[in-house]
């Protein structure tokens, strides 16, 4: 008898901000192009946005974009399964479960809790146990392959762990996942430099209105160096690097040599991003506008998509509830093993 191995691919997003080209390049488009090589699960992850988001009604529209982003970007929901993370409610139990696992000391190490307490989010415990929920995220859809930015790859080395851990002490429940980068999109830069981010006001959206977003782009930091100047780092520059996420190849490497060479003035490099990035997301534009006008499919492909996780989700968890003494397979045992005492 043969066995057909179908990799089962998951990633999460949080619906805390507008969409940005390293979203798209680090972790969407990965996920995208993977939809064809298994069954896909990608949620919207809504419990997330809590430990950083306090806006009920800001939540709801971000959610909603995010749906409409990701489909417009080319989310199938014929082959992925779509869905809002508390939709399938089971993963915070789960979380509990493998939070009993978890020792203190790896989630002190968590590089994402460090950095967002420096920038002034207030240190809940949600926050501290992000990695632990992220971790029940990928471990309830027995999941093979986590497309991620390189931020994220941390919490997919923690899911390893608390899978590894659990399964030691209670027998072999869960899949141990893989996270899946892309070198050429591990850490996309912002308008100024450092990694591209929501919580840094430095992002390039991938939707938005036309003359805000070239606004943008002309507004990123460049040094003072003349055009006549050459340049032995063009590939250090921040323009040159997004033109090549965007542009054909050969017109990436067109612009960086100019540039390397000399000639080349930043406005006239600027204007290139601006045309190849909005020329880009052309086609992605015009679908998410005839989605906004269909919300009442968005929300079918949501809760279609809700209902397949959770039965998964389901299954994952009874197997861990049982794995770890809280449940027993057989219904009828719990009564049995009860002997003569009154069992209610
Ligand atoms: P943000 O930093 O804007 O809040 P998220 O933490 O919501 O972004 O990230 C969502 C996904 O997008 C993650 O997989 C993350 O690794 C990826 N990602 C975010 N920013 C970048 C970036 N600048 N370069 C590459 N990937 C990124
Ligand atoms: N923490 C991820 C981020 O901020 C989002 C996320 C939540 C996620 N759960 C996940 C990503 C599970 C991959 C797998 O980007």
């Amino acid at each position: 008898m043969f066995y057909l191995f179908v990799m089962r691919i998951l990633s999460g997003i949080q619906p805390s901000g507008a969409l940005h080209l390293g979203n798209y390049f680090g972790m969407m488009r990965p996920a995208i192009e993977l939809q064809n090589q298994g069954e896909a699960f990608y949620f919207i992850a809504d419990y997330h946005s809590m430990t950083s988001l306090f806006d009920a009604s800001q939540r709801r529209a971000n959610t909603l974009n995010v749906a409409l982003d990701f489909l417009a970007c080319g989310l199938d929901p014929a082959r992925t399964v779509f869905f809002r993370q508390s939709d399938a409610p089971e993963v915070t139990e789960l979380t509990w479960l493998l939070s009993t696992i978890t020792p203190m000391g790896l989630l002190e190490r968590a590089h994402s809790y460090k950095d967002k307490i420096a920038r002034g989010i207030a240190p809940s415990h949600a926050l501290f146990a992000y990695p632990v929920l992220m971790a029940a995220d990928i471990l309830i859809y027995d999941s093979n392959v986590v497309p991620v930015g390189r931020d994220q790859k941390q919490h997919v080395e923690m899911a390893r762990d608390m899978a590894g851990k659990f399964n030691e002490q209670y027998g072999r429940t869960f899949v141990v996942p893989e996270p899946r980068i892309r070198d050429e999109a591990a850490v996309v830069p912002g308008t100024d430099g450092q990694k591209m981010s929501k919580s840094y006001g430095n992002t390039i959206e991938i939707f938005g209105d036309e003359k805000s977003l070239r606004k943008k782009i002309m507004g990123i930091v460049m040094d003072s160096r003349t055009p006549q100047e050459p340049k032995p780092d063009a590939d250090q520059n921040i323009a040159i690097q997004l033109l090549k996420l965007v542009a054909p190849p050969a017109t990436g490497t067109e612009f960086e040599d100019q540039l390397r060479a000399g000639g080349l003035g930043y406005g006239d490099l600027k204007k290139a991003l601006f045309e190849n990035y909005w020329n880009y997301f052309a086609a992605a534009r015009k679908k998410r506008t005839e989605l906004a006008a269909n919300l009442d499919y968005v929300n079918q492909v949501l809760i279609a998509g809700a209902t397949k996780a959770r039965s998964v989700a389901r299954e994952v968890l009874t197997r861990a509830r049982v794995a770890c003494g809280l449940e027993w397979s057989d219904p009828r045992r719990p009564i049995e093993r009860a002997g003569g005492l009154t069992c209610v």
